[in-house]
């Protein structure tokens, strides 16, 4: 008896089983009811009554033994499992606890922008950060001594004066007027530079959107309906306009647009200067020269464009004070969008 006891402590440490199905197999072997430690149990009847304590000792000890073995095997499959197929894996648990980032108050402010005027049926368009003088200025009826060409204004590569940061994002209404016959009706979103010592209230870069729209019958009319709509959608119902004359070598007429400030209403306070609007945009009617410049017939086609500083914008909807917080990416200003976005 305990020869026997003792192959199969033997045989029961070694087990090995490689998947449940294994397991199972082992423990009908081993410890189920017709199993054969089980079946040692009911020959202890038989065993003469002076080695009865030895043998039950012997026996209880591989009872344990092999419920311990399969349970063990049993958690070393489980865990195999869980670890090595995928699709016991959820996938689309959150990943807690990494903390999410925020959108940037100027990404939230131009993707409204943007989806205002799609409304709009305007598509997008971009074009080069580094641009040459042509889109930037020549293409856009700047006098050959204009001072927006200055050092003043303008980033220039020493060594290809050609070479520039564009200062505005209408060099994007030629680049794409050069490939594109009318109708064109695109806004142009996207980073400008300009030789300024930043400040609180200037950066050496800043965002725009432009806007353009050519066709045959289009009249100041139209641009301005499509401004007001554009200042209710993104300032309130209430909102009012206000157009300016104003000057820009790529428009005639051009203008300045204010919109009555949202924060007093119109009455007056310290964020309009008392004044009770605030300026956000520049537009006009595009230039003759500009179509003709860039290869649209002037004769057939006219246009309207306006440009407006996502800065602004985000300034006004958000009362942002200091320019430089856009770009300093302190995360306590950053967070402060969370729920906006
Ligand atoms: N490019 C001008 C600027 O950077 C903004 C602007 C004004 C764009 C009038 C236009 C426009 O398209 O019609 O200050």
């Amino acid at each position: 008896m305990l020869d026997k006891i003792n192959a199969l402590l033997n045989e029961v440490e070694n087990l090995q089983a490689r998947d449940a199905g294994e397991l199972e197999a082992l423990r009908i072997k081993y410890i189920s009811k017709n199993g054969a430690i089980p079946a040692l149990m009911a020959d202890f009847r038989s065993v003469p009554a002076d080695q009865k304590k030895e043998v039950g000792m012997r026996i209880n000890e591989l009872k344990t033994r092999a419920f311990d073995k399969i349970n063990s095997l049993r958690a070393q499959i489980e865990s195999a499992d869980n670890n090595s197929e995928l699709h016991d894996l959820d996938i689309t648990r959150t990943a807690y606890p990494i903390s999410l980032g925020t959108r940037h108050p100027l990404t939230l402010v131009k993707n409204e922008i943007i989806d205002i005027f799609s409304r709009l049926g305007f598509s997008l368009a971009e074009g080069p950060e580094v641009e040459d003088d042509w889109h930037v200025f020549g293409a856009m009826n700047f006098a050959e001594d204009h001072p927006a060409r200055d050092m003043q204004d303008t980033f220039f590569i020493e060594s290809h004066p050609d070479v520039i940061l564009r200062t505005h994002t209408s060099s994007v209404q030629s680049r794409v007027m050069e490939t594109t016959q009318p109708p064109i009706r695109i806004i142009c979103p996207g980073r400008v530079y300009r030789n300024e010592a930043i400040s609180a209230r200037a950066h050496c870069f800043f965002h725009q959107v432009e806007g353009l729209y050519i066709d045959k019958d289009v009249s100041f009319t139209d641009l301005k309906q499509v401004l007001l709509l554009f200042a209710r959608e993104m300032f309130g119902d209430d909102t009012q306009i206000r157009l300016r004359p104003s000057y820009f070598p790529f428009t005639e007429p051009s203008a300045e647009m204010d919109i009555s400030c949202h924060l007093c209403g119109g009455k007056g306070c310290s964020f309009c200067k008392g004044t009770g609007w605030v300026e956000i945009l520049g537009c006009g009617m595009v230039d003759p020269n500009v179509l003709e410049l860039n290869g649209i017939d002037s004769s057939v086609y006219k246009g309207y464009a306006f440009g407006m500083g996502v800065e602004r914008i985000t300034n006004l909807k958000y009362q942002v004070k200091d320019l430089r917080m856009f770009s300093e990416n302190d995360k306590r200003f950053l967070q402060e969008f969370i729920s906006a976005n």
